[in-house]
Order: structure tokens, then C-alpha cells, then sequence
């Protein structure tokens, strides 16, 4: 709870909703009060003039009014809302009005407005001397002054009740509809992959966001130019270990010629091979270097079927020291989107796995299917497979899954990742269906080109 509450307390669109709300109400809360109670007293004030002016009209005219008048019901008229004139007895008469008067008014009312209770009512009245020293009162019950003082108040109030709300609403809206380029931006960087640091787009922004997607611009360069600082070193590293390397392995050739014991050899054997093993193991290093640079290869448009004919004459000879039976199953063809030496690598290093890890007088399929956009390749082998939980993990750089007797670096399936990332390919391991024994199905998916 207290967690939601500190997340609104910094909420801007929160804080601004919030406050623009309060203000809004507050407002229009005041304006409302201030129209009801003045058109409200407007409408008492108006009252009071018709009944003065009622009374000026008996007094201009001299109209009879007599002392036990009883007011004449006038038809389809609330009898509460009626307007009565009555005489008043002159001011030096009895205390008491006379029986028999519409309302039993006390009887040295003062000329002028009063607000008196009679019949367990409140009236308002008017007492006027007339130009013959008699006396009249014009009165009316404030029950119904105040109900239709109260209904024309309201109804100045109205358009404030259906404003508020709707203010409320399209306030609502706007802020929202103006956070929306901080929510677009959020789920853009969170939706990049860790390999685009390429800068944010600024187009649309408001301007109070700018000076932040210029300050993150500028973090994704100096990272982008750090990460490429590391990558250079391994890129060094490697290379600058390959001389050395030569030439330990020129040194083990000569030793070879020479003379020495049958113990002396086999171990010149080992060492051979653990030389071999590291120069293998650089050239991988070197290869991932390369295409994890951030300077994206040129794609152009390169025949698949071009590409694993040079790949297979590559590695046919490893293939037949193994005699394994390798081949294209289908010769459809098709342009990808990728440049020649990215798929070459890409396709080596799948290949070169099947080979390695298919025991002798195995099968290793390749097969093409080509739709619209798409070119899959399938690559079928009848090896060892790779058990589901692992499957994610050997693109992992370094990884090797236990038990395995055959030379790697574990470097292989990550560029094949990378690469397949940097082209827009996709690369799914499933268990080979076809084959007698589990083997491992390879599905490459790359971009057509267009
Ligand atoms: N076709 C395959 N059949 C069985 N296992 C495989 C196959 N391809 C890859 N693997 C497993 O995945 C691991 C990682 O492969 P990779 O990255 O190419 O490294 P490396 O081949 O140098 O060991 C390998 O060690 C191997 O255990
Ligand atoms: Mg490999």
C-alpha cells in the first residue's frame, strides 16, 4: 500500500492530475456559491419590487381595499403563491386586526418591508399609508419566494455542475495524451536488444524531455564506444597470440624431424594437439570479434545455394575421414539478405557441428524450403542431439555441453547467434524427427531478399 502511495506521491501525471482537479473544483465550487446566493438575493430583491409596485398600483389608482377583503381565489394558481392586499386599520387604530382578514396581521406594522409570522407561516409584506391616511399591506408567503429564488439560483448554478465533470475528463485525457511520447519512449528502450545502442529517436518529443534523450544519447555513445574498446582488445589479444602460436607450432614440426625416444613422441603428439586445440580456439575468438564489431557488415543479396556448396567443400574432407554421408536434399534457391562472409561463418560453424558431433557412418541432411519473405535451412544429423535444457545454453559463449569428447571452444553457436541476430535470422534446435537415432534438427530461418 505504502508502496502504491510513494509511487503516486512522484507521479507527475499524478501530482498534475491531482492538483488541476482540486483547482478545478475549487474553483468552480466558489463560482457556484457566489451565482447561487446572488442570483438568489437578485431574485428576493425582484420579489420585493412587485410587491411595492403592487401596492403604488392600488395607491395610483385608489382602488378600494377594504378591511375584511378576502383575497379571490383566481383558478389554476397555487393558493400559496398568491399575492394578498389587504387594509391595514389606520396606525393609531386598535392593537388587534379585525376578524374576519385574509391574514391577521399585527397592527402597527411600520410602513415599509417586513418579514412577519402569521398562521404559523412567515410572510413577507409591504405596508404602505395611502394619500387618504389609509393604510394597505401587500404581502406574499416566502415559502414560495424562497422556492422560486432557490430554483432560478440552481439554475444559474447548472452549467458549472456540467462543466466540472467534463473539464475533469478532458483534463484527464490530455495529460495522459501527453505522457504518452515518456511511455512510447520507455517501452522502445526496453524493448531493444543489448546489442543497439543506437541513439533514441528525438523526432516528436516535447521539449522538456529533449535535454534526457540527449543525455541518454550521449551514455548509449560513450557505452557503445567502451564496449567497442573491449571487443577491439579480445579482437588484439587474439591476434597478437597467434604468432606465438605459429611459431610454437613451427618449433613442434621441427621436433617432429628429429630424432627421440617412442615416450618423447607421443608426448610431442599431446603437445601438437593442445597447440592445435588453442589455434583453433583464437580463430573462433578472432571470428566472434569480428562480427560482434558494431559496424554492421554490408548486407547484400547472396545465393544460399552458393554459399553451402563453398561450405561443404570446405568440410567434405572432414566429413570423409568421418564417412559420413553429407548432402543437399532439395536444390531450390533463393536470394538472403545477409553479406557472403557472415553466412559463410554462420553456416561453417552449424555444419562443422554436425560433422563433429555425428559419429562415423552417420547422415547429415541439408534441405532448403523457401516462402515469401523467408528461406529456412534444415540441417539433420544423426549425433548425440541436444537434450531440451541445454538448448538455450549452447549459445552461450564458452559453453559445452558435459561429456563431450570431441575439440571445441564453445564459440561456435555464439557467432552463429550473433550473426543470425545482426542479419535478422532466427535459429531454433529441435530434436531430428526423421532420423532412425535422436540426432539434432538445426532450423536456420533468414530474410529473403527482397
Ligand atoms: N549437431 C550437434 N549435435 C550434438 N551436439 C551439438 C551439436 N552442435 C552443437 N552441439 C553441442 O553444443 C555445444 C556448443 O557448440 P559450439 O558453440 O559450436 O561449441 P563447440 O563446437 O566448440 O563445442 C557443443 O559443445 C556440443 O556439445
Ligand atoms: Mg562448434
Amino acid at each position: 500500500m505504502d508502496g502504491i502511495q510513494g509511487k503516486m506521491k512522484r507521479s507527475l501525471q499524478y501530482r498534475l492530475s491531482i492538483w488541476l482537479s482540486l483547482a478545478i473544483i475549487g474553483i468552480a465550487l466558489a463560482a457556484g456559491v457566489f451565482s447561487f446566493f446572488s442570483a438568489f438575493r437578485d431574485a428576493h430583491e425582484l420579489q420585493d419590487d412587485q410587491l411595492k409596485q403592487i401596492a403604488a398600483l392600488v395607491s395610483r389608482h385608489h382602488l378600494q381595499v377594504t378591511l375584511a377583503d378576502h383575497p379571490e381565489s383566481v383558478p389554476d394558481i397555487d393558493p400559496e403563491s398568491r399575492v394578498i392586499v389587504q387594509a391595514l386599520p389606520p396606525a393609531t387604530g386598535s392593537a388587534q386586526a379585525a376578524d374576519g382578514q385574509a391574514l391577521l396581521l399585527p397592527a402597527n406594522v411600520r410602513d415599509g418591508m417586513h418579514t412577519v409570522a402569521v398562521h404559523d407561516h412567515e410572510w413577507r409584506l409591504f405596508a404602505k399609508t395611502l394619500d387618504d391616511g389609509s393604510r394597505i399591506a401587500v404581502a406574499q408567503q416566502t415559502e414560495v419566494r424562497d422556492e422560486v429564488a432557490r430554483d432560478s439560483a440552481l439554475r444559474t448554478v447548472m452549467p458549472f455542475v456540467i462543466l466540472v465533470p467534463v473539464l475533469l475528463i478532458l483534463m484527464g485525457v490530455l495529460i495522459r495524451q501527453m505522457f504518452k511520447p515518456l511511455r512510447h519512449l520507455a517501452s522502445d528502450l526496453d524493448e531493444r536488444s543489448e546489442q543497439n545502442l543506437e541513439p533514441l529517436s528525438a523526432t516528436n518529443l516535447p521539449l522538456e524531455i529533449m535535454p534526457f534523450v540527449v543525455a541518454i544519447n550521449r551514455l548509449l555513445a560513450r557505452v557503445a564506444r567502451s564496449v567497442d574498446v573491449q571487443r577491439r582488445f579480445v579482437a588484439d589479444a587474439a591476434h597478437e597470440l597467434r604468432t606465438p602460436l605459429t611459431a610454437l607450432s613451427l618449433q613442434a614440426e621441427r621436433l617432429d624431424a628429429a630424432e627421440m625416444s617412442p615416450p618423447a613422441k607421443e608426448r610431442l603428439v599431446t603437445l601438437k594437439r593442445g597447440i592445435q586445440r588453442n589455434r583453433m580456439l583464437l580463430d573462433q575468438l578472432l571470428a566472434l570479434a569480428r562480427v560482434q564489431q558494431t559496424a554492421y557488415g554490408e548486407r547484400n543479396a547472396v545465393s544460399i545455394q552458393q554459399v553451402i556448396r563453398q561450405v561443404l567443400e570446405d568440410l567434405l574432407p572432414l566429413a570423409e575421414s568421418k564417412q559420413l554421408d553429407l548432402g543437399m536434399i532439395s536444390d531450390v534457391d533463393a536470394r538472403v539478405a545477409a553479406s557472403e562472409m557472415d553466412l559463410k561463418t554462420l553456416l561453417k560453424n552449424l555444419v562443422d557441428n554436425a560433422i563433429r558431433y555425428t559419429p562415423e557412418n552417420g547422415r547429415i541432411d541439408l534441405s532448403i524450403k523457401v516462402d515469401e519473405a523467408s528461406v529456412v535451412l534444415q540441417i539433420d544429423d544423426t549425433g548425440p542431439g541436444i537434450a531440451v535444457e541445454e538448448r538455450e545454453r549452447v549459445f552461450d559463449p564458452f559453453y559445452r555441453v558435459l561429456g563431450n569428447d570431441e575439440v571445441g571452444s564453445g564459440l561456435g553457436l555464439s557467432i552463429v547467434k550473433t550473426i543470425a541476430d545482426r542479419i535478422g535470422a532466427s535459429v531454433a534446435l529441435r530434436a531430428a524427427s526423421s532420423s532412425p537415432t535422436p540426432g539434432l534438427s538445426v532450423l536456420l530461418t533468414l530474410k529473403r531478399a527482397m
